[in-house]
């Protein structure tokens, strides 16, 4: 025993004394750095600096020899924050523009104005945003001369060619070796009168995109596919560049992650991460998509290919997302991105070959390729010819333009090559498809971005808004609020476009004249709300609280459900959506099960945990959380009733109050709901939907006293009886919910 432990201490002394440390002298002035490794070998190191100021170094590598290797810099060079800057114009055709300086500072302006006879398209005021990006969009002094419009030259970029008749050609080049040029070199004016290719754009090496930026940019080729099969919408409207959700049309998309090394492991990571958020969101939008994954270096890997079923089942690809081995590459750590790309080829030719070449089945698919790279491709020559066979097994013509989409993304502090993943990416006129972002929270920004369900007329359920900056309406569309003439207030959910869900004992005192009463829809602080008057309201006839009070039972909540037929039906919005209640087929669909599931398939699948995290709405508007108990625990939290010798004296069995129609929360460190927030849903988060499972009924606390009112208390501890809050189950209400909503919603077999 002893001496085991003094031979552990001497290995451990040993191999600490072998292993060499890499000097720990590499602050930087200003700014922080992270390390992968601690100070060991193999460990990167990656300087960041605040907003408008980019690390030189962008990071160093710790070599085996204890020696930092800094890519492009002395390896012991003194890291520094220099500020960013956007470069600077270097003519203006036809106009004048104002300030004239060699790079302009972070938050500077520039003007542009037009000599008589030419009229400005674009911005005439741009300003430097913090990645070294101009905003807006570039200025042109255009006479309306040419077939084709006159390109301009972007900011940064100096164009040759002047002519811009049918056939003409321009090309471009950056002002400065300093600049990398992302976009097409070359365009050439076409018959259309659009440019061929996409703007160019010179930009610094350092500068990243923000995800209001890739947005619009990556929902491009997506809402071609959900949107153009829309009769109602217009092509031009399409060019609004979001999503628009329809639930019509095949994507096919490529997913490939470079594992090589110059993207180390950790990258590697941050890519699969990204992937998985991209599987996951993609899938949230119910429409048909089969995802094929390919990792590779030296050599292409293919996880899953678009002929294999498991491609259209989102659980299939997130377990395959989730067993990828950066290591799988180990042998072959090159970067061939030809032989990526040709592996997608095959796969599109074996489809083509199995579909058959004339059918609409095959020709209607459409196709992205996604590509999360640093660009840097070293070996089997250039994947330019990948792309052409690819073009050519899709047939891409300019008709078919919209079939196919290749972008090249970098995420992460990765150093990437520009220029490698501008060659790529797919050039489209008025369309971007090189892209790098900061980090994996940038990229699910920017499908919040890219959604927009405001032009949805159909009543999808469950669709809430998670962007950071959504509105507290925005995030719960289905909430509402029911106003009874006087008395305390309740909340509801929307279930369709015409009927709520809300608690029974809201209307118990209420008065009579029904007439007066209103739910108010929407944003209820805005113009988007609206007050809507009731037709009909359908109480279960078993609802009592009295009934048990021969028991000794002082108030008895089962039973206690109510549906609310609104006056006229609501206009679907972002403010004003319903939720997915189980056990319906939208449900189904928004769970992403296989058609002939039941309910107690959903429940299982909803409440499968011991403790469902679930949440409800608050008077402001909040989403508060609590844990919904399940088996043994539910038990332990409605057994706290039997404490409570105010309500329930004499009371020998909690059952008889907390019947198996209630779900229990309240136990740990949960908010309670305070007394106007009865008849709201509880509600969980599945994949980006939302589902009610239950609606506020009753507690033994009211953390807004008995005053009402905001300001929510926490429960004190040690408090008798303890606090502890019931919800009616929407599981054990089927029967009643089945009877008043069949021709409303599609229930599924119990
Ligand atoms: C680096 O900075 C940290 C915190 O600012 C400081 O504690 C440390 O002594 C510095 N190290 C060197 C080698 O300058
Ligand atoms: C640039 O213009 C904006 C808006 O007009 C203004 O708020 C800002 O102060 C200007 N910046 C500079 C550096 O003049
Ligand atoms: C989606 O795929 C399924 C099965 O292949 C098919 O039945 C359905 O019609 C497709 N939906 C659309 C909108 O293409
Ligand atoms: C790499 O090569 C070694 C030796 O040939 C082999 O044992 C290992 O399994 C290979 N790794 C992979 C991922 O193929
Ligand atoms: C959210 O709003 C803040 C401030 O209004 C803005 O700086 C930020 O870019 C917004 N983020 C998103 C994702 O829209
Ligand atoms: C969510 O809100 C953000 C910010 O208000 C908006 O840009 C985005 O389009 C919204 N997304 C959806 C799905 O409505
Ligand atoms: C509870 O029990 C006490 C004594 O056993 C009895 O006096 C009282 O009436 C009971 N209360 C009810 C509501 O049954
Ligand atoms: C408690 O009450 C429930 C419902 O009334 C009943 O089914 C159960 O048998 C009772 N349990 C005991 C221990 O009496
Ligand atoms: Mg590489």
């Amino acid at each position: 025993m002893g001496s085991l432990r003094a031979l552990l201490c001497l290995l451990s002394l040993y191999s600490g004394a072998a292993a060499p440390s890499c000097p720990r002298n590499v602050n930087i002035s200003g700014g922080s750095f992270t390390l992968s490794r601690g100070w060991a070998p193999g460990s990167v190191l990656v300087y960041s600096c605040p907003p408008g100021r980019y690390p030189v170094p962008a990071s160093r590598l710790c070599l085996s020899s204890g020696r930092w290797q800094t890519p492009r810099a002395p390896p012991l060079a003194k890291a520094v924050c220099k500020p960013v800057r956007c470069p600077a114009p270097v003519s203006f055709e036809n106009g004048l523009y104002t300030p004239r300086l060699g790079s302009h500072p972070v938050g500077g302006n520039l003007s542009f104005e037009c000599e008589d006879g030419f009229v400005l398209r674009g911005s005439p005021v741009r300003r430097c945003r913090p990645n070294g990006a101009w905003d807006g969009e570039t200025a042109v002094c255009d006479n309306g001369a040419g077939h084709c419009p006159n390109p301009g030259e972007p900011v940064g970029s100096v164009r040759t060619g002047s002519r811009f008749g049918l056939g003409d050609k321009v090309r471009y080049h950056c002002s400065s070796s300093n600049l990398v040029l992302t976009g097409s070199a070359e365009r050439e004016c076409q018959g259309s009168g659009a440019w061929s290719g996409a703007e160019p754009t010179c930009r610094q090496p350092y500068s990243y995109d923000f995800p209001e930026d890739v947005a619009p940019a990556l929902g491009a080729s997506l809402s071609h596919l959900l949107g153009s099969t829309n009769p109602t919408q217009k092509k031009k409207e399409s060019l609004g560049r979001k999503i628009q959700i329809q639930r019509s049309g095949h994507l096919n998309l490529y997913l490939l992650l470079d594992a090589s090394q110059s993207v180390k492991e950790e990258d590697f990571h941050v890519f699969r991460n990204c992937a998985t958020l991209m599987v996951d969101r993609i899938f949230s939008f119910e429409i048909n998509v089969s995802v094929a994954i390919i990792t590779f270096a030296s050599k292409p890997k293919v996880i899953t290919s678009v002929l294999d079923d498991n491609s259209r089942d989102v659980a299939e690809v997130l377990h395959s997302l989730d067993n990828l081995r950066y290591r799988d590459h180990e042998n072959g750590t090159g970067t061939n991105i030809y032989e990526a790309l040709h592996s997608v080829y095959i796969m599109m030719n074996n489809q083509m070959q199995r579909l058959g070449m004339g059918t609409a089945a095959w020709q209607d698919i459409r196709h992205a390729v996604i590509l999360l790279t640093d660009g840097k491709s070293n070996t089997g020559g250039s994947p330019k010819r990948a792309v052409d066979d690819i073009r050519e097994v899709l047939n891409i013509s300019p008709k078919r333009a919209d079939y196919l989409d290749i972008y090249a993304i970098g995420v992460g502090k990765l150093e990437v090559d520009w220029r490698e993943l501008n060659e790529l990416a797919s050039k489209k006129d008025g369309e971007r498809h090189a892209f790098i972002l900061q980090d994996p929270p940038a990229l699910r920004q920017v499908f919040e971005h890219m959604l927009d369900v405001s032009q949805l007329v159909d009543t999808i359920c469950g669709v809430g808004n998670v962007s950071a900056n959504a509105s507290a309406q925005e995030r719960t569309p289905w909430h509402v609020t029911i106003k009874p003439k006087s008395r305390e207030t309740c909340r509801g959910s929307l279930v369709s476009d015409q009927w709520v869900l809300t608690a029974a004992h809201c209307f118990r005192h209420a008065d009579q004249d029904r007439s007066l009463w209103r739910v108010t829809v929407g944003d209820p602080s805005s113009r988007l709300g609206k007050d809507l008057g009731i037709e009909q309201v359908v109480i279960p006839d078993g609802f009592d609280i009295g009934a048990k009070r021969p028991q000794g039972i002082r108030e008895f909540y089962g039973d206690d459900i109510a549906l609310l037929k609104l006056a006229e039906p609501v206009k679907m919005s972002t403010h004003a959506r319903p939720i997915c209640l189980p056990c319906t087929a939208g449900a189904n669909l928004a769970l992403r099960r296989p058609p002939g599931s039941t309910c107690r398939d959903h429940e299982s699948e909803l409440l499968k945990l011991v403790r469902v995290p679930a949440h409800f709405v608050a008077l402001n508007g909040d989403t508060l959380n609590v844990n919904l108990k399940t088996g043994t625990e539910r038990e332990k939290c409605i057994s706290a009733v039997s404490q409570d010798k105010t309500s329930f004296p004499n009371l020998t069995n909690v059952t008889e109050v907390v019947t198996d129609q209630f779900l229990c929360s309240g136990m740990e460190n949960e908010d309670h709901p305070c007394r106007g927030e009865s008849g709201g849903a509880v509600f969980l988060e599945r994949r980006f939907r939302f589902f009610q499972v239950g609606l506020v009924s009753w507690g033994l606390y009211n953390p807004c006293g008995s005053s009402g009112g905001n300001a929510r208390k926490e429960a004190p501890r040690g408090k008798v009886p303890p606090p502890r809050d019931f919800h009616i189950s929407l599981f054990r209400l089927q029967p009643w919910l089945r009877q008043h909503l069949a021709g409303v919603l599609h229930f599924l077999p119990l």
